[in-house]
């Protein structure tokens, strides 16, 4: 269930009961558990427009809620807030019914399911992927994860960028200085290899500049042999974003990239003309919002800077496929929303887009879900070149972090040698996932390999050794299967009440992380339930209990150790059984 929301609904019908008005009762967790578990701060509005004494709305809102058989006390406290408590008994029931279900460990689906297309990772053909589509990749994975979770039908999109000027010059700088040997056995090293050789050459050459000006023309009318060699630069960059992808265990259920749109794009220009959303400048095709009446957004009617559709040579643009990729959306997916997992400093583009997409009426929701840049322990944006500038590449990154989880394991644990090997994978990437999505996505985020390897504080190695002593005790206790613990909950001390109030809020948690493209909420709840576990096993001794008292820890244990592999999980992070 969603403790919060349904909170919420018998907050409501409390004060229709008790004072005969709607008002929106707005309930939150206490921020000290002594004044109770959660808040209803709904009387306060109420007074204002009422003109009555707050304290005094409160009382009989607080008495209609005692009546609630999960209600065990409501006192007015304050200025006329009501500080709730829940009866024991009615809240280890629900965790009872949280522990049958192995399904959805509790956490109901949407209402209206919607199909969703997430835009995510993105990499350009012939150049490596850098940290920020690292970024949009587990970022845009999390997500899928989240919304699927939540019961919408989604499809996860890989929108490469495979189409576009940089082909003049790969072409003529594969005929010029190209290795077919090297294309082959490290596709992305040669290409941008040879892609810096030829545009240090078309610098100062024009004949060079022509030529491959001449082969990107012939690439776009369909010339057999330009396509042929452009075939193979994709099929040669995939090949290696596959291996990187199969590692992070991501995976898409399209891969449209830019080219995908390509026979689209004329008929893009002909519905822009006809509806009257582009005129020509110096021969380009542009939006131009300031001079658009039905333009709505402020801060675009003020933009005296276009949206080109069309160049003057006549080439399209990213933004010319982003409107086809829109439509194609609509028309093949019958998409309800888009959701575009990019960096933020392409806010503005997004923000354009998705205004001529509504201007042409198109019917979808088209959210930009931005993220911040990668810094690194200095606090500067990560370099992507090492001391001796070599450019650092994302598998050099997370063989790293592979290596320092062997570290840190072998310093750190008693786990034999084959053990370690097994896990330094999950861990090293689960390090790398966790520390991105654990921040802000807004934000930019900090990558320090000293901070997210550790089994201290807010990192994924210390909530995946949660989760494995969690095993290790049940499996002490003869429970190998933690999804078989059935026992009976009973809360009885003050550290078993806050674990078990924690775990009741992972509903709450998991809408508002997937509802908002908020993973950093599933990590501060994961956070938080392990240290919460840590306190319950100081003050409530499991395997040393007995009787009821034992089962009921037993169970409260497995539930625990099932809601941080499941959280973990959204974020595409494993939970090993052993650590
Ligand atoms: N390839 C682009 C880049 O590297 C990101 C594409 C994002 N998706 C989109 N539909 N525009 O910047």
């Amino acid at each position: 269930m969603r403790i919060e929301q349904w909170l919420d609904g018998v907050a409501r019908a409390a004060i229709a009961e008790a004072i005969g008005e709607e008002a929106p009762p707005v309930v939150r967790p206490t921020q000290d558990p002594k004044h109770g578990d959660y808040q209803l701060n709904g009387a306060l509005p109420l007074a204002k427009r009422q003109k009555k004494n707050p304290r005094e709305l409160a009382t009989p809102i607080a008495e209609a809620l005692l009546k609630h058989e999960a209600i065990a006390s409501a006192e007015v406290a304050g200025p006329g807030f009501v500080n709730l408590r829940f009866d024991d008994a009615w809240l280890a029931a629900r965790l009872q019914e949280m522990l049958a279900d192995h399904a959805r460990d509790g956490v109901p689906a949407v209402e209206k399911a919607e199909k969703i297309v997430v835009d995510f990772s993105s990499p350009n053909i012939a150049k490596q992927m850098h940290v920020g589509h690292l970024r949009s990749t587990i970022i845009g994975a999390a997500i899928v994860a989240m919304l699927r979770f939540v019961g919408h039908e989604v499809i996860g999109d890989n929108h490469i960028g495979d189409w576009g000027t940089q082909f003049g010059l790969l072409i003529v700088g594969m005929r010029t200085f190209g290795d077919e040997k090297a294309l082959a056995a490290s596709p992305i090293e040669e290409l941008e290899r040879v892609y810096k050789l030829a545009s240090d050459r078309a610098e100062g050459d024009e004949d060079f500049r022509n030529e491959a000006r001449a082969e990107l023309a012939k690439l776009q009318s369909g010339d057999t042999e330009n396509r042929a060699m452009w075939e193979t630069m994709v099929a040669a960059t995939r090949e290696s974003l596959d291996v990187i992808y199969d590692r992070l265990g991501i995976s898409f259920d399209a891969w449209l990239g830019e080219s995908a749109y390509e026979a689209a794009l004329p008929g893009v220009i002909d519905r822009l003309i006809d509806e009257k959303l582009v005129r020509e400048d110096e021969g380009a095709l542009c939006v131009f919002f300031n001079e658009l009446d039905a333009v709505e957004d402020k801060k675009l009617k003020k933009q005296k800077n276009p949206f080109i559709v069309r160049k003057k040579d006549g080439a399209f643009l990213y933004s010319t496929t982003d409107i086809a990729t829109v439509m194609h959306r609509i028309r093949e997916f019958d998409a309800d929303r888009a959701v575009y997992v990019v960096d933020a400093r392409q806010g503005l583009h997004f923000k354009q887009l998705f205004e001529v997409c509504r201007l042409l009426g198109l019917e979808i929701a088209l959210e930009h879900v931005g993220f911040g840049v990668v810094l690194g322990p200095d606090g500067k944006p990560m370099r992507t070149r090492d001391v001796n500038n070599r450019v650092i590449t994302l598998a050099s990154l997370l063989d790293e972090s592979e290596e320092r989880a062997e570290k840190l394991m072998r310093e750190e644990t008693e786990l034999d040698e084959a053990l370690i090997t097994e896990l330094k994978s999950v861990v090293g990437l689960g390090a790398v996932k966790y520390a991105d999505l654990s921040s802000n996505r807004t934000s930019d985020y900090q990558f320090d390999f000293d901070k997210m390897i550790s089994f201290k504080g807010n990192c994924c190695p210390y909530l995946q050794y949660a989760h494995a002593r969690c095993l290790s005790i049940l499996r002490k206790a003869g429970e190998e299967d933690v999804s078989k613990v059935t026992g009976r909950i009973v809360i009885a001390e003050p550290a078993e009440r806050t674990l078990a109030l924690r775990l009741m809020r992972f509903g709450d948690v998991v809408h508002a992380a997937a509802g908002g493209y908020h993973p950093h909420l599933i990590c501060d709840h994961v956070y938080a339930l392990a240290r919460d576990l840590s306190a319950f096993y100081e003050h409530c001794p499991v395997l040393k209990s007995e009787d009821a008292v034992r089962e009921s820890r037993l169970a409260l244990t497995a539930l625990t150790a099932r809601q941080i592999a499941r959280g973990l999980g959204l974020l595409g992070i494993t939970a090993p059984e052993r650590m």
